[in-house]
């Protein structure tokens, strides 16, 4: 098994609101390996983007990180100087967001962009024109040479998403983080961008943190995927695993409101009766006790931890299974 290029432990994080702390994520635990493509599903409001902007340190200033760590690649993220970080973001780490504008700057040319990524490489002028060309290709942009010389606003809103993935690749990251980066996209579009994406992974062999609230797309693109609700991990395994045989009820409701939505690509995640409880006002016990159809006295009162080895599940009723 391949050494984890990202490997967070206990990380729990609140923000500060007028009602008291938000406990917005809580002990969240989460390994990527090398070269592996990591996937995180979970309700709107779970953490998810939270988790990220922890990740590449750039919280919201009411947020307040109460304990954990994020090592990457050996080094604990959350105790590095800013300067030391914001050089590690978009050399180390890459992202990539919904909206392609948060990567792309509107003054530039493309080819500008482009180019500036590849400050790293010792590459001149030409090849990296070159190198900039072939990859506007590889992610499937017509006229590569055409697109070098526009700028952003140029573009359709598709055709900036492959050009922030094109560039996301291009400085060669060791781990690639991207939030919903396909959500806002026609479904046609988002299934060849993940072909496109999936290919280049391979190639490059970087590592992968991908969110997204379409079950298909991460069922089509991810080894591993990562199940929250309300700012907890309820379970994690491989993606044959956790969509096959889900073992938190969370997870078996998402899946089995339509057991053929994993196959037919449907643009969000179902919906769970129920709504997600007071982050601020947090019920003790098991923190998906109002919405579950199984639950037992114990679940009222006692937290359940995550068991199990590579499939982790953290539900009262695989302690009674076992
Ligand atoms: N700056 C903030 N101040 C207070 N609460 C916040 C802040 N940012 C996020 N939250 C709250 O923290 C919780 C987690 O939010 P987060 O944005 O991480 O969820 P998410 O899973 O990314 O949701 P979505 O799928 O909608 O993007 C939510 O309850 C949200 O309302
Ligand atoms: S611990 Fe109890 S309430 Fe929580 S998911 Fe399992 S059965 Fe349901
Ligand atoms: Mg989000």
């Amino acid at each position: 098994m391949s050494l984890p290029v990202l490997n967070i432990q206990d990380l729990s994080i609140h923000y500060q609101t007028e009602q008291g702390p938000l406990q917005a994520l809580r002990d969240v635990n989460l390994q990527v390996p090398e070269g592996k493509i990591i996937g995180i599903i979970g309700e709107s409001g779970c953490g998810k983007s939270t988790l990220i902007s922890a990740i590449i340190r750039l919280l919201a200033p009411n947020a307040r990180i109460g304990r954990g760590s994020v090592n990457f690649k050996g080094r604990d993220l959350l105790r590095l100087s800013r300067d030391h970080m914001r050089a590690l973001r978009g050399d180390e780490i890459s992202m990539v967001f919904q909206d392609p504008m948060t990567s792309l700057n509107p003054v530039l040319t493309i080819g500008r962009q482009m180019y500036d990524v590849q400050h790293r490489s010792a590459a001149n002028r030409a090849e990296k024109t070159a190198r900039s060309l072939q990859m506007l290709d590889r992610v499937g942009i017509s006229d590569p040479a055409t697109q070098l010389q526009r700028y952003p606003h140029h573009l359709s809103g598709g055709m900036r998403q492959r050009v922030a993935i094109a560039m996301a690749l291009m400085a060669e990251p060791d781990l690639l983080i991207a939030d919903e980066p396909t959500t806002a996209l026609d479904a046609t579009l988002e299934v060849q961008i993940i072909h496109r994406l999936k290919e280049l992974q391979r190639e490059f062999g970087c590592s992968i943190l991908f969110i997204s609230h379409h079950l298909s797309v991460i069922a089509e693109l991810c080894d591993e995927v990562i199940v929250m609700y309300a700012g907890e991990v309820v379970e994690s395994g491989s993606v044959r695993d956790v969509f096959i045989d889900p073992r938190h009820p969370y997870t078996q409701k998402l899946l089995e409101c339509d057991p053929a939505r994993i196959a037919q690509r449907t643009r969000e995640l179902p919906v769970i009766e129920g709504s997600l409880p007071n982050l601020v006002d947090l019920p003790g016990g098991c923190i998906f006790r109002e919405r579950c159809s199984h639950r037992l006295a114990r679940c009222g009162e006692d937290r359940p931890d995550l068991s199990g080895n590579q499939h982790q599940a953290a539900c009262h009723l695989l302690d009674a299974e076992s």
